[in-house]
C-alpha cells in the first residue's frame, strides 16, 4: 500500500521554523517504519514572492489530491501594503474554501504543568478540555457584497455576513458529533438577539439536534460566551460557532492553556473517497512576525496539529496519543519555549531544543 501523503506548507514568519520541528516527528516516525510521502510548498507571503500570488493553481491541486495538508502559517507586516486579492491571508482562505474544509476543530486543552501559566488563576484552567468548532467556509469572511466604495463623499467598507441552511447544518452536525465521542455537552454560540443570521443559526442547530437526544444542548450570545469562557471554561465541552466569532473565541480561549503558541487546529471537509475527510491541519497562532527568527517560537502547536493529522487523516490514534504524551512529559520535566514563563526564573528553551525534546521523548516512549 502506498504511504500515506501529506502536504506541507510552511508559509511565513515562524511558520518554516515551527515547520522545522513537525519535520522531526515525522522523520522519527519514518525510522520506526511508519513513512509519509511528503511534498512541500509555497503559500502565503513566501509564495507571493516566487509567484507573485499567495497560492498557486498547481498547489491548490496538490492540496487536493493529497491524503492531508499541513501548514505553518502566513502573513507579516511586508505584505500589508498589497492588493487584499494577492495577500498572504488570501492564500489560505482559498484553500479552506476551494477544499470545502467547514469545520474547523479548535481544541483547547489545559496540560497540569501550564496550569500556572495562564493569565487565569489555577483552579479555572486546570484539567480543562474544550474544543471549539468554528464554521470555516462561509459567515463574513466570504459573503458578497464586500469591498470599499464611494458614497457620497466618503468611502463605505463593506462586509456580509451570510449564512445558508444547509451551511449551519453540516458544521452543526461536526460538532454534534464530536460531542458524542466527548462529554456530550454542546454550546452554540451566535448574536440571535441581534442578527438574522444568528437567528437562523440558533434554530438549524436546534433542529439539528433533535438527531441527538443524548447530547446537552445550549445556547449563548457570542459576547456572554466570551465572558464565561474567561469565568469558568469549564462549563464547556464543545463550543459551535461561526466563522468570526470562532476566530476570536478561540484566540482568547488559548490564554486558557498558557500561550496561543499551544493551539493546533483541523479544518474538515466532507469525507473523500477513501471514507477520511478532505482536512488541513495548522496552529492557531499566526506567523508572529515579532519573534520571527529569534528561536523564540514555540512549535507545540504545529507538533500537536500533526497529532491531529495522525488522528483524523491517518486513523493513527494511538500515534496521536504517543505524540501528545511525548508534548505532556517535556512540559512535565518543565521545558519551556519563552512564551511559557512566568516568574519562576526558569531558562526558556530554543523552537529547535523543544522539537529535539519532544522527539527524545517519543524515542523513550517504545
Ligand atoms: P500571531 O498569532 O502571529 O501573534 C500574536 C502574538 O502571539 C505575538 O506576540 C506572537 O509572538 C505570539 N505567538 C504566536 N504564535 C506563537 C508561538 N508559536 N510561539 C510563541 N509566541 C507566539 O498574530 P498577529 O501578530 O496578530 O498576526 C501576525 C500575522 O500572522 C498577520 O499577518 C496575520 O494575518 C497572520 N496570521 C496568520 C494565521 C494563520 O496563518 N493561520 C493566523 C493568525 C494570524
Ligand atoms: C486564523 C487566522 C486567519 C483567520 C487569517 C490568517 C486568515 O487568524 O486561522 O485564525 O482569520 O481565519
Ligand atoms: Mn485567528
Amino acid at each position: 500500500m502506498a504511504n500515506p501523503s501529506l502536504l506541507i506548507l510552511a508559509g511565513d514568519g515562524i511558520g518554516p521554523e515551527v515547520m522545522a520541528e513537525v519535520r522531526k516527528v515525522i522523520d522519527w516516525f519514518g525510522t520506526r517504519g511508519l513513512a509519509f510521502d511528503v511534498t512541500e510548498d509555497l503559500v502565503g507571503g513566501a509564495a507571493y514572492d516566487a509567484h507573485g500570488t499567495p497560492l498557486t493553481d498547481a498547489t491548490m491541486d496538490k492540496a487536493q489530491s493529497v491524503d492531508a495538508v499541513l501548514l505553518g502559517a502566513v502573513g507579516g507586516p511586508k505584505y500589508d501594503v498589497l492588493d487584499f486579492s494577492v495577500k498572504p491571508e488570501r492564500g489560505l482562505l482559498r484553500l479552506r474554501k476551494e477544499m470545502d474544509l467547514y469545520a474547523n476543530l479548535r481544541p483547547a486543552q489545559c496540560f497540569d504543568a501550564l496550569a500556572d501559566f495562564s493569565s487565569l488563576k489555577r483552579d479555572v484552567v486546570a484539567g480543562l478540555d474544550i474544543v471549539i468548532v468554528r464554521e470555516l467556509t462561509s459567515g463574513i469572511y466570504f459573503g458578497e457584497p464586500r469591498g470599499i466604495i464611494e458614497e457620497g463623499n466618503e468611502r463605505v467598507g463593506i462586509n456580509t455576513q451570510r449564512y445558508t441552511e444547509s451551511e449551519i447544518e453540516r458544521v452543526a452536525r461536526s460538532a454534534f458529533e464530536l460531542a458524542m465521542r466527548r462529554g456530550r455537552k454542546l454550546c452554540s454560540m451566535e448574536k440571535a438577539n441581534v442578527m438574522e443570521s444568528g437567528v437562523l443559526w440558533r434554530e438549524v442547530v436546534t433542529e439539528v439536534g433533535r438527531d441527538y437526544p443524548e447530547v446537552a444542548l445550549s445556547h449563548m450570545y457570542a459576547d456572554a460566551g466570551a465572558m464565561q469562557l474567561c469565568r469558568w471554561p469549564k462549563q464547556f465541552d464543545v463550543i459551535v460557532t461561526d466563522n468570526l466569532f470562532g476566530d476570536l473565541l478561540s484566540d482568547a480561549a488559548a490564554m486558557l492553556t498558557g500561550s496561543l503558541g499551544m493551539l493546533p487546529s483541523a479544518s474538515l471537509g466532507a469525507p473523500m473517497a477513501n471514507g477520511r475527510p478532505k482536512a488541513l491541519y495548522e496552529p492557531v497562532h499566526g506567523s508572529a512576525p515579532d519573534i520571527a527568527g529569534t528561536g523564540k517560537a514555540n512549535p507545540i502547536a504545529c507538533i500537536l496539529s500533526f497529532a491531529m493529522a495522525l488522528r483524523y487523516s491517518f486513523d493513527m490514534g494511538a500515534e496521536a496519543d504517543r505524540v501528545e504524551a511525548a508534548v505532556e512529559a517535556v512540559l512535565a520535566d518543565g521545558l519551556r519555549t519563552a512564551d511559557l514563563l512566568g516568574e519562576d526564573g526558569v531558562q526558556p528553551v530554543t523552537t529547535s531544543e523543544m522539537g529535539d525534546a519532544i522527539v527524545a521523548k517519543l524515542a523513550e516512549s517504545v
